[in-house]
């Protein structure tokens, strides 16, 4: 009989790729997925630990999963109780003293043994903690990924970990050294997502754009060269990557924005802060400066280009004159969208230790408000500036009302429109009508190839110089 396996993510897109592996590397055992904790055989929580409150969350939740694996065991059946992910890199066997019902924890990093720990879990009396950094490779060593793609949009990892040590982040701890996964192996997952209906391709890692793959010729491909080819994949019409890192974007990658049509006008690049004190004291090794020539750039390549980045307010020693340079930072550049973040110390990394320069909780509130004032203004300028133009869609979900689907713009908005659903899964030329603070909608323009509404296209770039 098959055993019911719940999986239940926290955090980034990483982690919900994770998640799909670890149910590809447990099918094979027999596990096959559900929707809901009760009665399964086992739990896994896939943990993050980025910001704080991360594990006291994850505590709270194996609290309630105890009730239910006491539920199962008065049946007379076994749950088996996980905790992989980055809060089990961090905590480690902590974990099974504050909760001795967890029977595995286990890091980021060895996902590819996962039997041979569930195998000593269930037989063995004790638990099993693997946070080990194991030298050979899990993308080597995990089966041929088998999860279909959840609708025509699909992620495909490319490079995991981080050698940035930014003060602030826990990440090159709980995820280890930077690697990039051979293009060989990053090729053939994009051909059999493409084969089995993915029409765009999202590019995960955590730091993305420091992607250098080994190819078979044994050269090293950066991102450009590898997005180059990835559009050459039969089926694959549009391609993103997140997240990216302002020191890593090169020539190459740039010039690619300019080069590939499938390649989608937004990129979500973070900068944290528009001070120059703050940004060495976060060992960012750039300047804000820097990183507006870096936006010139790739606006110079992809006139039309969106951006999204993210923040945080109340790093160590923050001034009011730090923050004030972050505004203007966000005035200069102009925002699609972007996520804000109050600093939070994160156990272990250097800036926690910045003591006596800790910046109180309510000066970090304001200006946090502050900051999403102006950030939100932004967002809905921009989505205001796109209202009469016709963008092409991504239609990938049913939308709420009968008849409405939901699609993506190429700048990563939400549209919905009334369409066919044999429109799912094609990329659909859509008049926008209205904006909405997060989506757009829309009425569709043509329909394999005929007019549907009497229109006249906007002009390429317009958007960006309306917003300004
Ligand atoms: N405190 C607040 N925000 C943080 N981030 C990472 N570490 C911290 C921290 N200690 C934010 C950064 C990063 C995003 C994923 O999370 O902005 O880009
Ligand atoms: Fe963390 Fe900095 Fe690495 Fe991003 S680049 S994962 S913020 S250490």
């Amino acid at each position: 009989m098959k055993k019911k396996l719940f999986i239940k993510t926290y955090g980034c897109q990483m982690n919900v790729y994770d998640s799909g592996r670890m149910a590809d590397v447990l099918a094979p055992l027999g596990y096959e997925p559900v929707d809901a904790p009760e009665g399964a055989d086992m739990v896994i929580l896939n943990t993050c630990h980025i910001r704080e409150k991360a594990a006291e969350k994850v505590y709270s939740e194996l609290g309630r999963i105890r009730t239910l694996q006491k539920d199962k065991a008065t049946e007379g059946g076994r749950m088996v109780v996980a905790v992989a992910g980055c809060v089990a890199q961090a905590e480690g066997a902590e974990i099974m003293l504050r909760a001795p019902h967890v029977d595995m924890v286990f890091g980021p990093q060895t996902y590819h043994q996962l039997p041979e720990m569930v195998t000593r879990a269930v037989r063995g009396t004790g638990g099993v903690v693997n946070i080990d950094f194991p030298v050979e490779s899990k993308f080597d060593l995990m089966p041929e990924e088998t999860a279909k793609p959840n609708g025509p949009s699909a992620f495909l990892s490319v490079q995991e970990g981080c050698d940035k040590f930014c003060t602030f982040c826990v990440v090159p701890y709980t995820r280890g050294a930077e690697f990039s996964r051979p293009v060989g192996q990053v090729l053939a997952e994009a051909r059999r997502l493409a084969d089995l209906g993915a029409v765009e391709l999202t590019l995960l890692g955590q730091n993305v754009n420091a992607y250098h793959g080994e190819a078979p010729d044994d050269s090293t491909w950066g991102l450009g060269r590898l997005l180059r080819a990835l559009a050459e994949v039969p089926g694959v019409k549009r391609l993103r990557y997140t997240t990216s890192h302002p020191r890593d974007m090169d020539d190459d990658l740039i010039a690619a924005h300019g080069e590939l049509p499938a390649l989608m006008p937004f990129i979500h690049l973070p900068v944290q802060s528009g001070s120059d004190r703050i940004l060495a004291a976060m060992n960012r090794k750039h300047t804000a400066d820097d990183y507006r020539r870096i936006i010139d750039r790739l606006r110079a390549a992809r006139p039309d280009l969106a951006l999204s980045s993210d923040f945080i307010v109340g790093f160590p020693g923050e001034s009011d004159q730090d923050f004030a340079d972050t505004l203007r930072l966000v005035t200069d550049v102009g925002f699609a969208q972007a996520y804000s973040f109050k600093y939070s110390a994160r156990p272990g990394t250097p800036a926690a230790g910045m003591d006596g320069r800790q910046v109180p909780e309510d000066m970090k509130d304001s200006r946090l408000q502050a900051l999403q004032q102006l950030l939100n203004a932004q967002q809905v300028a921009f989505n205001e500036g796109l209202v009469g133009t016709v963008q092409p869609i991504l239609f990938d979900r049913v939308g709420k009302k009968p008849g409405q689907l939901l699609g993506r713009s190429p700048f990563m908005q939400s549209v919905h429109a009334i369409a066919p659903s044999r429109l799912l899964g094609q990329v659909v030329d859509v008049r926008i009508t209205g904006a909405h603070a997060n989506s757009l909608g829309g009425e569709v323009v043509t329909v394999d190839g005929l007019s549907v509404i009497e229109t006249t296209p906007a002009p390429a770039g317009r958007q960006a110089e309306e917003r300004v």
